[in-house]
């Protein structure tokens, strides 16, 4: 594998990224989903192991070849990438939460597809709210060394938004998407700003998915270097 400029400097870390977005069933053939890609995750998973890191990467519903070199686990719902994200944390230096989660589930799950009844309109679908993965990571500080870093995707008051997100869920690190109008979702090129609990923000111009990955682990290797305590 050809070393880069950071060389492997991650090396010794164990890290887990979340990718992708989850999809939660209505009935056997239909779910409600989001149009997150995975690229961006994907991106932080093969950027870390370059740099020397074991990588968990928890894969929701992507259609993306499996990184070399990374252990990936495929899951559909909130609650697999839950189990898997937290199983997988335990022990862990950081935790990257780049997948979209969905935030509501239906409340039932039919048993048999749902069918058209002949002249009546479809029932309302009930929706649930989902377990917030991110805020449970952030709110377990047993390891005060872990690092957790959180992905908002916003369409205004980026800013505001991504400053009261990083204060409400309480993680280490937001990176903080400006989305809409062709930017973020599916393509190759993102633009950010990289918002630290403890130290100042950082711009991040827009550029290929990669280079931000390198830029989010930079800032969570200044983390564990305790450059920002
Ligand atoms: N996230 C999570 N569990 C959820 C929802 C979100 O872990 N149930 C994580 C995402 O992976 C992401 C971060 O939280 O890293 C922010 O997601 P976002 O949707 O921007 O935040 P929300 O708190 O859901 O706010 P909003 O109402 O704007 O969707
Ligand atoms: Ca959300």
């Amino acid at each position: 594998r050809e070393v880069g400029p950071r060389g492997t400097d991650l090396a010794g870390r164990r890290v887990v990224v979340s990718a992708g977005g989850t999809r939660e069933p209505l009935d056997p053939v239909r779910f409600l989903g989001n149009r997150s890609s995975g690229k961006q995750g994907y991106a932080l998973a093969r950027a870390a192991a370059a740099r020397g890191a074991r990588v968990v990467l928890v894969a929701a519903n992507t259609s993306l070849p499996d990184p070399e070199g990374v252990e990936t686990i495929a899951v559909e719902t909130t609650a697999e990438l839950r189990e898997a994200v937290l199983g997988a944390a335990d022990g862990a230096d950081a935790v990257v939460m780049a997948a979209a989660v969905a935030d509501f589930r239906p409340a039932h799950r039919a048993a048999g597809k749902i069918k058209k009844r002949e002249g009546e309109d479809p029932e309302p679908i009930r929706l649930v709210r989902n377990p917030d993965v991110l805020a449970e990571l952030a709110a377990d500080r047993s390891d005060p060394l872990r690092v957790v870093v959180g992905f908002a995707a916003e369409t205004e008051d980026v800013l505001a938004n991504g400053e009261a997100k990083l204060a409400r869920k309480g993680c280490d690190l937001l990176v903080v998407n400006r989305v809409g109008e062709g930017v973020a979702f599916g393509t190759e090129d993102n633009e950010a700003i990289l918002l630290d609990a403890r130290g100042p923000r950082e711009e991040i111009p827009r550029g290929p998915k990669e280079e931000l990955a390198h830029r989010v682990w930079d800032a969570v290797a200044r983390r564990w270097s305790g450059e920002r305590d």
